[in-house]
């Protein structure tokens, strides 16, 4: 069940990061179910047409705040300027490679950032944020599929710590304030595109990700797939993970909010894997993308990728039953929209 759509109009929800991958199919899951979306944006990691392309899709005009949210004048700007009901907070750097070479980057830019999120919230009474966290903070969990419960390990990253820290900078601030109520959400891999083909994963160089390696190299844009690894304790050989479309993942921000917002008592704390369920192997991943698309994959089979783990894939029954969200779309719907991106952009 969704709130009920009159009981959001004008409801303004901040969405840091909103040009980006997964922030911008948030922005319209958003809009298509009465909300008005605000984005806070610095286009470190993506490109200002996006923007034309959500009026498009969404019919409206974005509101757009052009700035970095470790600037408080900018957050100063967004929440003086708009009545603010909730924050769904993306921004963040996140090229595991690079978060090794530069992890202050990373500690400035993603923890840095959240502190003075929060303590902006605080600032103006904002009582609702939803926070972008990853599975990697599971490492490789000794059972699978990995619960809520499953503890959380040494991260292998930088990245993957700034996730972890924020977290736990997140629960203790909530638990320690009077309004505040957030729930961090443990994305699994997210893939795919919106049905339009307007909006989708636009990655700048080389993609160090699985599927937007493939989706290039079948465009001709790259050389052949690397396969990292085919020596795992797997049924085939590869890594395996738990894809998710993109546009479930928007609508799990839906209804992360929706249940933020129905809590009575603040402050209030929770968390949620945010996958498919499904584990499917880097080879599986090919088939499906075959099968789907109809295109033939050529790859290479490489020694395994530093930092990689065997597999990792989502329990979702906590997210299912509190947040009443399950994934729908399939893995091959979300690589032929992948590859409908792709050609797309060619
Ligand atoms: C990676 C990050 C993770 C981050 C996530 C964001 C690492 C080690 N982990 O997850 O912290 O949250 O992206 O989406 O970078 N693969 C190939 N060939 C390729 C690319 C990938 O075989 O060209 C394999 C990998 O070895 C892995 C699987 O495909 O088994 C998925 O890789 P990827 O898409 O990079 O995601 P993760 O490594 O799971």
């Amino acid at each position: 069940m969704w709130l009920h759509q009159g009981e959001l109009a004008y409801m303004n929800i901040l969405i840091t990061g909103g040009a980006g991958f997964i922030g911008s199919h948030t922005y319209v899951a958003l809009s298509e179910h009465g909300y008005t979306p605000i984005i806070v944006d610095n286009f470190a990691n993506s490109r200002d047409s996006v923007i034309g392309q959500l009026v498009d899709i969404t019919g409206s005009a974005v509101e757009i705040i052009r700035g970095d949210i470790n600037d408080p004048t900018v957050l100063d700007q967004v929440f003086s300027t708009y009545a603010i009901e909730g924050v769904i907070h993306f921004a963040a750097a996140k090229a595991v490679g690079e978060s090794v070479e530069n992890p202050l980057k990373y500690y400035r830019n993603n923890v840095g950032a959240t502190i003075l999120l929060l303590e902006k919230m605080q600032e103006y009474g904002i009582q609702n944020l939803v926070f972008s966290s990853s599975c990697t903070v599971y490492g490789q969990p000794d059972t699978l599929p990995v619960t809520e419960n499953s503890p959380v390990m040494k991260a292998l990253s930088p990245y993957g710590n700034t996730k972890q820290i924020c977290e736990e900078i997140i629960e203790e601030s909530t638990r320690a304030s009077q309004q505040l109520k957030s729930v961090s959400l443990r994305y699994f891999n997210p893939i795919g595109a919106h049905k339009s083909a307007k909006i989708g994963e636009l990655p700048l160089g080389p993609p160090a990700n699985l599927v937007p390696f493939l989706t290039q190299s079948v465009a001709g844009l790259r050389g052949p797939l690397q396969i990292w690894g085919t020596d795992y304790p797997t049924s085939d050989g590869t890594a395996i993970r738990d894809y998710i479309h993109v546009c479930d993942l928007a609508e799990a921000h839906l209804k992360a909010l929706e249940y933020l917002i129905k809590q009575e008592k603040s402050p209030f704390y929770d968390y949620f894997n945010i996958g498919s369920g499904e584990g499917s192997s880097v080879l599986q991943v090919i088939q499906a993308f075959e099968k789907a698309t109809g295109k033939k994959v050529n790859y290479e089979i490489r020694e395994r990728r530093t930092g990689d783990i065997t597999s990792v894939y989502a329990s979702t029954d906590k997210s299912n039953k509190t947040l009443d969200w399950k994934a729908k779309r399939s893995l091959e719907e979300s690589l032929k929209d992948a590859w409908a991106w792709q050609e797309a952009i060619l």
